[in-house]
């Protein structure tokens, strides 16, 4: 689909949208079309429910005196509080209600709105920005869909009296739809096709833009030691591999860099702590922590951020097999510490350790955060509104609070503490992976995690809830959510780009 931006002017064709505020109150473009239409719009509302309140729409078919096959009232709501999210949500929804409908071309009639607290440029670069996320689709396995199963819009296009300052804004917002949707693309893969070597070779596909990546495969890594990782992937035939990528667009070239680390889990079986059989296949996308590391990578070199970035993935394959560890076994990490496996379901914490190690060991960032399909437990706290969010720092907590807040990536911050640290101690190592109750399960994924940062300033983001949505949402059609992306390019553009 192509998206752009022109003119004001009434379209004679296609679809138009234009916007009503809260109370049936037409924003100019509107009131002018409603006139251009005899007062079909008027008419219409009038025999709806729609008032305008945000994200409602209303269709009008055949609207007369209009060369448009269609006009869409969009509910706004109050428009001296209109938001970003909103306009987002606003494009998605336009592409959510018309995308399987035959239309082929929809125009936002924008104009000049008063009160609009969101500049004329933004607001159209927001408009279309939530309507690409809404396109995305993961079609390639589906070789038998039929012409009314095809999305058939073609062309968006926001009609705003700022043109260029809407096409500037578009830019790095184009290259941010790029991250997720590469993101979605990895989580949606099947573990047949996404396996440690494999999500190494896609993240090799960002030297293009100007990503250095190295792949240390398991001769590299148990020379470092990492035993925690290599323990996790020793029951499966694909070995596993750590992926660093690095995105230097600094003006300090030496610059502590920020790092973001994901757990890459291509397939967790559970392991001999084999999980139940039903709804296994969930748990190909137990790599989604990592696919939000390699496509928000992807925007950061796309919009050339102006950082030193470092994204670090701990892949590898969680398999039942003769050579698989065993609950009791105990396996020695990078940083000496030895981790007591009482079960082997609880992976994703043993890669991380390795993985946050190296990170910080090696590149001494500014701040370190991780991403993980960690626990079930958040999702029993959370649902799938928000994210667990667990931090050793109140300043990069708020942070992320914000950035949620601004993107609609939301986060709820969790506790940590030595009440929950002491109950992972072990009687024959220096931890267990697990503490042998089902209480506080999320942070007690955190506090192990913790073990393994040395005091690095970190935040871990527990997403197990948010990475796959069941229901289609404005930006969000169901499936691979790219959850983190946004997030995380909007915590780095406001606190860390010079
Ligand atoms: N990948 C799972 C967590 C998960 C569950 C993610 C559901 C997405 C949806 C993780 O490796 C796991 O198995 N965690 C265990 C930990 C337990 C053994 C302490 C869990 O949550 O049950
Ligand atoms: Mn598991
Ligand atoms: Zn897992």
């Amino acid at each position: 689909m192509k998206f752009s931006f022109a003119e004001v002017a009434v379209p004679d064709s296609g679809t138009i949208v234009v916007g009503v505020g809260e109370e049936r109150h037409l924003t100019p473009a509107a009131a002018a079309l409603d006139r251009d239409a005899g007062g079909a719009l008027t008419r219409a509302m009038a025999a709806s429910r729609f008032d305008g309140k945000k994200d409602q729409l209303l269709t009008i078919l055949a609207p007369a005196n209009l060369g448009a096959g269609r006009v869409i009232l969009a509910g706004l709501g109050q428009i001296a509080e209109i938001t970003p999210v909103q306009l987002q949500n606003l494009g998605g929804n336009i592409i959510g209600a018309l995308n399987g409908s035959g239309e082929s071309d929809v125009a936002v009639l924008l104009g000049e709105i008063a009160d609009l607290p969101v500049a004329p440029g933004d607001a159209a670069a927001q408009i279309a920005f939530g309507a690409r996320l809404r396109t995305y689709r993961f079609d390639k396995y589906r070789t038998q869909l039929k012409p009314d199963q095809q999305p058939s819009l073609k062309k968006f296009t926001v009609l705003t009296e700022a043109v260029p300052a809407a096409r500037k804004a578009f830019g790095p917002l184009d290259k941010l739809a790029d991250g997720v949707f590469f993101t979605r693309d990895l989580v949606s893969e099947p573990g047949n096709i996404i396996y440690p070597e494999s999500l190494a070779e896609q993240a090799q596909a960002l030297a293009e833009l100007g990503v250095e990546v190295e792949v240390l495969d398991d001769k590299k890594m148990k020379k470092l030691g990492m035993g925690a990782l290599l323990g996790v992937g020793q029951g499966s035939t694909r070995p596993p591999r750590l992926i660093v990528m690095r995105w230097n667009g600094a003006k300090k070239e030496n610059a502590a860099p920020v790092a973001i680390v994901g757990k890459g889990i291509t397939f967790d079986t559970g392991g001999i702590s084999l999980k139940p059989g039903p709804g296994m296949e969930e748990m190909k996308w137990d790599m989604a922590g990592s696919g939000v590391v390699i496509g928000l990578m992807k925007t950061l070199a796309g919009r050339k951020a102006k950082l030193n970035a470092v994204g670090v993935v701990a892949a590898a394959e969680n398999m039942p097999d003769g050579n698989a560890i065993r609950p009791g076994d105990i396996l020695t990490s990078m940083s000496g510490q030895t981790i007591e496996v009482n079960n082997t379901d609880a992976e994703g914490r043993l890669v991380l350790a390795d993985a946050l190690w190296y990170t910080q060991d090696r590149f001494k960032p500014a701040v370190m955060i991780d991403l993980a399909t960690l626990t079930g437990a958040i999702g029993v706290a959370l649902g799938a509104e928000q994210a667990g969010l667990f931090a050793n720092d109140d300043a990069l907590a708020e942070q992320l609070i914000a950035a949620g807040k601004a993107t609609g990536e939301a986060l709820w911050r969790m506790p940590l503490g030595d009440g929950y640290n002491k109950q992972i101690d072990s009687d024959v190592a220096d931890m267990k992976n697990i503490s042998g109750s089902r209480d506080a399960g999320a942070t007690i994924g955190a506090v192990f995690l913790q073990r393994f940062v040395n005091g690095a300033k970190w935040a871990h983001l527990d997403i197990a809830s948010m990475a796959w949505s069941k229901k289609d949402a404005a930006t969000v059609p169901k499936g691979a959510t790219g959850y983190g992306v946004r997030l995380l390019d909007y915590l780095i553009a406001a606190h860390y780009e010079a």
